[in-house]
C-alpha cells in the first residue's frame, strides 16, 4: 500500500464516519421533536354556561376539582350561553338572568382573553363565591380582579370589558357575540352542558342529565385521560 492509497482510505473513512454520526444527530432530533409536538395535543374541554346561572356554578366547579387531577391535559374553555338581540342597547343580546348575566359573561371573556389561565380561573371562582346576584355588577369585577391578581387598568381586561367594568366596551361585546354563535354552531343549548374533545358528554340542568359515561369528577377525569391518549397515540 502506498502513502497515498492509505489517505485516501482514511478520508472515505472519516467521511463515512461523519455520514453516520450526522444521521443519528437528526434522527435524535426528529425523535425529540416528534415527542415534544405530540405532548403538546391537550384535550379540548367546553363548558357551555351562563354567569349567573346556578348549573354553570356546580359544573366550574366540579371543573375545578377535575383541574386539579388532569390540568396539564386540558385545554378549557367557557362558552355563553344567550340570544342576540339587536334592541339590546348595551349588549346586543338577552340574557336569561338579566343584562347583569351579559356584563358578567363580557367580564368573564375579556379575563379569559387577557389575563394567564389561573388568573382567569381564579377571577371565575371568585364571581361564583361572591354569589350569583353579585356576578356581572363592576364592584365585583374589581374584587375578583383584585383576588386573582388581574390589574384592572393595565392588563387588558379593563380595556376588553370597560374601564368602568360594566362589561360594555366594544371589545368584550365582540367576544361574548362570537361566544354565543360558537355555542350555536356546536348545537349548545342548556347551561350546563359539557363537552370533552368536541363531544356532548354531560348537561346538568337542575340534575345530571345525559351523561353516558357518568358524571362525577373521576369520570370526567377518566374521559380526559381516554381523549389525551386517543390524540397523543
Ligand atoms: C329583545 O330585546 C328587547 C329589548 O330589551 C326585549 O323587549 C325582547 O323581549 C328581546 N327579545 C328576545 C327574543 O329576547
Amino acid at each position: 500500500m502506498t502513502l497515498s492509497k492509505i489517505s485516501l482510505s482514511l478520508i472515505f473513512f472519516t467521511i463515512t464516519l461523519v455520514r453516520a454520526a450526522t444521521f443519528l444527530v437528526q434522527d435524535e432530533t426528529q425523535s425529540i421533536l416528534l415527542k415534544s409536538s405530540k405532548a403538546e395535543i391537550k384535550v379540548p374541554v367546553v363548558l357551555g354556561v351562563m354567569s349567573r346561572c346556578p348549573d354553570a356554578l356546580l359544573c366550574e366547579n366540579s371543573m375545578d376539582a377535575v383541574l386539579k387531577k388532569v390540568g396539564d391535559k386540558i385545554d378549557l374553555k367557557l362558552v355563553y350561553i344567550a340570544e342576540l338581540n339587536s334592541s339590546e342597547p348595551d349588549f346586543g343580546a338577552t340574557c336569561m338572568h338579566g343584562p347583569e348575566e351579559c356584563a358578567g359573561n363580557v367580564q368573564q371573556l375579556c379575563a379569559a382573553k387577557y389575563a394567564p389561565f389561573s388568573n382567569w380561573w381564579e377571577f371565575v371562582h371568585c364571581n361564583n363565591y361572591e354569589g350569583r346576584s353579585k356576578i356581572g355588577l363592576p364592584e365585583t369585577a374589581r374584587k375578583c380582579a383584585q383576588t386573582a391578581q388581574i390589574d384592572w387598568e393595565t392588563s387588558g381586561v379593563g380595556e376588553c370589558a370597560g374601564l368602568d367594568a360594566s362589561g360594555k366596551a366594544a371589545e368584550g361585546v365582540r367576544l361574548f357575540h362570537k361566544s354565543i354563535e360558537f355555542g350555536k354552531t356546536m348545537g349548545l343549548e342548556k347551561s350546563c352542558t359539557i363537552y370533552i374533545n368536541g363531544e356532548k358528554v354531560c348537561v346538568h340542568d337542575g340534575t345530571w342529565k345525559e351523561c353516558e359515561n357518568g358524571h362525577t369528577v373521576a369520570d370526567f377525569t377518566r374521559q380526559i385521560n381516554e381523549a389525551y391518549d386517543k390524540l397523543n397515540a
